[in-house]
């Protein structure tokens, strides 16, 4: 992490998917306060969203009474993302992040894909029966702004 925090936040909220929302709307706020592109800011939405999703839908298997922590940390010219839950976790993580891998045969597995692609960095920690920690990480191209209102 670089060594100069500008902001930092810190959401808890319960499992719950229009808390999905919550989240995107809340990292799309903070990320606000850099001179994003709107494209970037784009990519850091789908991001944050795909996480929590996940730690909604896999972590608390859709149960409403899981708490999922989000941590934003805005640096001189990084963005850095954790969405945490203290859910089932993942015995393979690797596995997990393959394209089109999916537990649920309704979903198409592409949730990590977005993630990776979008963000520079995407890192998993998981325990079973514990829970998950997902780290993204954005690099900030302060060139070529097309700034975002909000
Ligand atoms: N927080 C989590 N807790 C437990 N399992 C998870 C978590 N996040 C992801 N997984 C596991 O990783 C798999 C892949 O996740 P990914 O987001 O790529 O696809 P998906 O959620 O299954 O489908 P999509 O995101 O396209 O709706 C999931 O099917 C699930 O088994
Ligand atoms: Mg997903």
């Amino acid at each position: 992490m670089d060594k100069i925090v500008n902001n930092k936040i810190k959401l808890e909220f319960l499992s719950k998917g229009e808390n999905v929302a919550l989240a995107r709307i809340t990292i799309a706020a903070l990320v606000s306060q850099l001179e994003l592109t709107l494209n970037d800011l784009e990519e850091i939405k789908v991001a944050v969203s795909e996480a929590v999703s996940n730690a909604i839908i896999h972590g608390y298997r859709n149960q409403p009474e899981g708490i999922v922590t989000l941590i934003g940390i805005l640096a001189e010219e990084t963005i850095y993302l954790e969405i945490i839950d203290q859910g089932i976790g993942i015995s393979d993580i690797e596995k997990a992040m393959e394209p089109a891998y999916s537990t649920d045969p309704e979903r198409t597995g592409l949730g990590f894909v977005f993630m990776q692609s979008f963000m520079d960095e995407v890192k998993v920690e998981s325990k079973v029966n514990s829970g998950t920690k997902v780290s993204l990480t954005k690099k900030i191209n302060t060139e070529n702004k097309n700034r975002a209102v909000s």
